[in-house]
């Protein structure tokens, strides 16, 4: 379980307040986890509630859909509002559209197929909220075609910044992730510096970069 960012300790303390509600969502995280799916930290479930609740979101950019259940869970999280999830595997996006369809979302998550590199080109509208999830080493495209459709005020979240603790330090790298590594580096300098945003990284789950839009 230890990911080289938190003691277990605390994040099962930390999960232990997380209240759910919804059994159909918590027996659907459950199913996900048993299959090793790569789906959002519980914690880090909760932060996006909050500021989806904090932002008030009526629309949300996801990019990285897999099997729907962050999608699902955001849409549940707002009180109204769509979400617009991308996928490049058609296996995933086909087992998200049935899961959708299980909790009766149809009509407020649409989810498009193909490498979001291209797809979020054909993406019409703005979006108070964007959740990078998918391909790391294409983040800053995603972020920078991202930042065009957001609406003023809006933030970016990035998952798996901190990437299992090599992306702060050295000693943790392994030989096949040096390219991920230097990717990751890179983009979390340039929107922790850049002057149109202001970022925090937070070591929640395995690393979640916050970027609101000034
Ligand atoms: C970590 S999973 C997403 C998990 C999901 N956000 C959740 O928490 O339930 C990443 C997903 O992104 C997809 N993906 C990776 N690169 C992509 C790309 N360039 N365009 C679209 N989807 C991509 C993968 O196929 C995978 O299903």
């Amino acid at each position: 379980m230890n990911n080289n960012i938190n003691k277990d300790y605390i994040d099962l303390y930390i999960n232990s307040l997380i209240k759910e509600d919804n059994e159909k969502l918590k027996e659907f995280r459950e199913y996900c986890e048993e299959r090793n799916l790569p789906i959002i930290h519980k914690e880090v479930g909760q932060f996006i509630k909050l500021i989806i609740n904090q932002l008030n979101a009526k629309s949300i950019i996801e990019i990285g859909t897999n099997v729907g259940y962050s999608s699902i869970f955001m849409s549940l999280s707002m009180k109204e509002g769509r979400v617009v999830t991308l996928e490049r595997s058609e296996k995933f996006y086909k087992e998200a559209l049935k899961n959708i369809k299980y909790f009766g979302l149809e009509k407020n998550i649409q989810v498009l197929l193909g490498d979001a590199v291209d797809t979020l080109d054909t993406v019409e509208g703005t979006f108070d909220l964007a959740f990078i999830d998918a391909a790391k080493s294409y983040y800053r495209v995603f972020f920078d075609k991202c930042v065009k459709m957001m609406k003023p005020g809006g933030m970016i979240l990035s998952d798996n910044v901190l990437y299992q603790g090599m992306i702060a330090s050295d000693e943790l790298v392994v030989r096949r992730k040096k390219t991920l590594v230097r990717n990751l580096r890179n983009y979390l300098k340039y929107i922790s510096t850049d002057n149109r945003f202001i970022t925090s990284v937070l070591p929640l789950g395995d690393g979640l970069a916050v970027t609101l839009l000034k």
